[in-house]
């Protein structure tokens, strides 16, 4: 695995790959890495020729600059997994490599008001900032492939989106024949299932501030999830929310931020019409904010 640092030197090399008929996998992480990374990396495997992996702590979807300092950050150790992953490239930039004009300067996208429900209500510009970093290392990386995983569901639509007003609203065609006829509306998101720990808890690089017991607590977060799932025929679903957010409410050192059962296309309340939906929560547990969802088909 070839570690690199600089977009002036990774975008040529992958650019060579494209020209040789390499398809390229994107794997984007802010580290800590744990196995639903790996599992992300092990689908890129299936299905690109090359795959690329970054670690990159981005300070603009961190709204909180306590969670930005306490983020997890291991990047030799990420990058001995990706390696034995059997990952081709890491970019491992620094801040400025990312942003040469400074952080949050844009572009910023019609996010279509997804970026501001849920976990955008919560967190006031986390998504701007995701959708920001992602289309800075998508142009640096120029993929075929994006892999995320299905834990952020929510950032999985804003990135969804984001590639799709890129394409339409913001694409600079003069960059098409240097990118060899590659178009951000090209790019396939594909969403990986959630990986969890062997009582339940989905795995997240936040999963590492929580005590060894806390973690095992934590299970009653996805326990409650498969509850709703069986309440979902006979209840509805702002009764399956109150009495699952009362319930983890009531456990020791957690606090609900939201549960809720939504459509699963567009993060709004479910209509007579929805035939996927979202259970999706987020659960502040002893101070570490994790998130859980799960997609019912009707
Ligand atoms: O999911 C993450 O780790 C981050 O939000 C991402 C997609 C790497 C952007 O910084």
């Amino acid at each position: 695995m070839q570690v690199i640092t600089t977009r002036s030197a990774l975008t040529p090399l992958l650019l060579r790959e494209k020209a040789l008929g390499r398809k390229i996998g994107f794997v984007p992480t802010m580290g800590a890495l744990h196995d639903g990374h790996l599992s992300l990396i092990a689908e890129s495997r299936k299905r690109a020729d090359i795959t690329v992996s970054s670690v990159f702590v981005n300070p603009t979807q961190f709204n909180d600059p306590k969670d930005l300092a306490k983020y997890p950050r291991q990047p030799e150790k990420d990058a001995a997994m990706l390696e034995k992953a059997g990952c081709d490239y890491l970019y491992l930039p620094a801040v400025e490599d990312v942003y040469p004009e400074g952080p949050g300067k844009g572009p910023f996208f019609d996010l279509g008001g997804i970026d501001t429900r849920l976990e955008g209500a919560s967190r006031p510009g986390h998504f701007a900032g995701v959708a920001e970093v992602v289309k800075v290392l998508v142009e640096t990386l120029v993929p075929d492939f994006l892999f995320l995983g299905q834990k952020d569901f929510q950032q999985c639509m804003v990135v969804k989106r984001m590639l799709d007003q890129w394409d339409k609203h913001h694409w600079d065609s003069a960059l098409q024949e240097a990118s060899l006829n590659w178009r951000p509306g090209d790019v396939e998101l594909v969403i990986c299932p959630i990986i969890r720990e062997a009582h339940g808890l989905a795995m997240s690089s936040r999963n590492e501030r929580l005590s060894g017991e806390m973690r095992t607590r934590a299970s009653a977060i996805y326990a409650s999830i498969q509850y709703a799932e069986e309440l979902f025929p006979t209840f509805s679903a702002d009764e399956i929310s109150t009495i699952c957010a009362n319930a983890l409410n009531s456990i020791p050192d957690f606090q609900v931020d939201y549960f809720q059962i939504l459509d699963g296309e567009t993060l709004s309340p479910a209509n007579a019409d929805t035939q996927k939906f979202v259970i999706i929560t987020a659960v502040i547990v002893a101070g570490v904010r994790l998130l859980d969802n799960k997609i019912i088909i009707n």
